[in-house]
């Protein structure tokens, strides 16, 4: 256990939602579970992000429960001697209130017998729906205990409400604190990065084989070596064609001369993620048709950097990059013009889609996808109306956000192109995604990932080195 921001930036966590919780509000925040692997053996365990956005507390088998007038009680392992000479050290209650800020502090062994005590008299009981298997169950034979008391004198809530709805607002906004970790983690990132585009080239030149597991291990090793407690999802290394599978994971492919690669891996540190993108060529040289298409990938992560800022659309960026992308698909031949017209024509038919398939952006935090509404509340019911030339289906367009400073969100172009008939060859199975952090800022946006070079020129002297 390591509350790594000093306890009262989560006690003023709590005091902003308890504020929101409204007159006889209680909220109820359970961690993640431990989640077995195989057999015995669990998987590396990760807490719950919003339980560690309220408390900065990392065991598991904790819970916290908050009422609107600012009280809150942690639930915790007890301390026990045998279990903690297998599994480790625990915090334990006695020593909860005064590491974590927390006014009290009971073994989680007293959970339900407290929580039918702690409900009475409540007017609304407030959770995150969804998340936690068991919870609603659980809360349901609690609110039963309470229900039967009625009779003498006790009131039952009468209302449940999503949690996820408060804290997802409050998460979006990062604060210094959070922007400070989020910018080491994008640093050592950055520099795995480094260290993979090295060793590939280097490997090579060496005349040494070369695997997708060799560069993962590089990462891994970077990402450790500085304090990352495990990645922040599961890494891509893809050599060549492997790129244009949008979920590979690094797995045992051999890396040849002349492919590129493309590298997804971020580190997670102290509960948060970082995401970085970046192709390069194995060897250390782009060929023509590679850098042509990396040039155009760039130049769209260029337009969505420049469309990034406070007072612009979630969705601007994203718009950004596929125009320049569907001009340099005309252009490159990559897209029929006397087929599909000009560029108006490929954004309104989504004919771009075929090499181009996901979004540029999504919000970055606690969780590599982070939480967080992707349509503007001061606008919400409001939407247009229209049919996807594609598919044809009836698409509802909601307000989008609006950015503001202190969000955090991943700029993220790429390009896939699988072999296909009407594809010229020299461009078959190349895969190309370039991808940063970017702190929504009032003037634009600070991009926290550039420590590892982007241009072609800047990646080709780095494995020249
Ligand atoms: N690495 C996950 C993503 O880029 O969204
Ligand atoms: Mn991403
Ligand atoms: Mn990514």
């Amino acid at each position: 256990m390591n509350p790594l921001a000093p306890t009262d930036l989560y006690a003023q966590r709590r005091q902003r939602l308890a504020a929101q919780l409204g007159p006889g509000g209680l909220a109820i925040i359970p961690t993640s579970p431990e989640r077995s692997r195989n057999r015995d053996n669990d998987h590396l365990y990760r807490h719950d992000s919003y339980f560690y956005y309220l408390t900065g507390f990392t065991e598991p088998n904790a819970w916290l429960v908050l009422t609107s007038e600012g009280h809150c009680t942690l639930f915790c392992n007890p301390k026990d001697l045998e279990r903690e000479i297998w599994d480790g050290i625990r915090l334990g209650p006695e020593a909860a209130p005064r590491a974590l800020g927390v006014e009290a502090a009971s073994s989680v062994q007293t959970l339900d017998e407290q929580l039918p005590r702690l409900l009475e008299n409540r007017h609304a009981v407030w959770y995150p729906f969804a998340i936690h298997a068991g919870l609603e169950s659980r809360l349901e034979g609690w609110l039963s205990q309470v229900r039967a008391r009625v009779r003498f004198g006790a009131v039952c809530p009468d209302q449940q409400r999503d949690l996820c709805a408060l804290l997802d607002e409050m998460r979006l906004f990062k604060d210094a604190h959070e922007l400070a970790v989020m910018r080491r983690a994008a640093q050592i990132s950055a520099g795995a990065h480094i260290r993979a585009m090295q060793l590939s080239a280097r490997m090579l030149r060496a005349g040494e084989p070369v695997r997708e597991y060799h560069l993962d291990a590089e990462l891994l090793h970077e990402f450790r070596r500085h304090g990352s407690q495990h990645p922040a999802y599961g890494s891509i290394v893809a050599a060549g064609a492997n790129a244009c599978v949008l979920h590979y994971r690094a797995d045992a492919a051999p890396i040849r001369d002349g492919e590129l690669v493309l590298i997804d891996a971020g580190c997670e540190l102290d509960g948060y993620a970082s995401d970085i993108t970046r192709t390069f060529p194995a060897n250390g040289r782009f060929s023509g048709p590679q850098r042509d298409l990396y040039e155009l990938v760039l130049a769209s992560q260029n337009a969505a950097v420049a469309a990034t800022r406070a007072g612009a659309r979630f969705t601007d960026p994203h718009e950004a990059t596929v125009r320049v992308l569907s001009q340099g698909l005309l252009d490159l031949g990559l897209l029929d013009k006397s087929k599909l017209g000009g560029v108006d024509d490929v954004i309104a038919q989504r004919s771009y889609f075929k090499f181009y398939m996901h979004r540029t952006s999504h919000w970055l935090g606690m969780d590599v996808h982070d939480c967080g509404s992707y349509v503007e509340p001061s606008e919400i019911g409001q939407f247009s109306e229209r049919r996807d030339p594609v598919s044809g289906e009836l698409i509802k367009d909601r307000a989008s956000r609006i950015l503001r400073a202190g969000m955090v969100l991943t700029l993220e172009p790429g390009l896939y192109v699988r072999a296909a008939d009407d594809v010229p060859g020299a461009f078959h199975n190349i895969g190309i995604r370039i991808e940063d952090d970017a702190i929504v800022t009032e003037q634009g946006c600070e991009l926290i990932s550039r420590d590892v070079p982007v241009t072609v020129a800047d990646i080709e002297a780095l494995m020249a080195g």
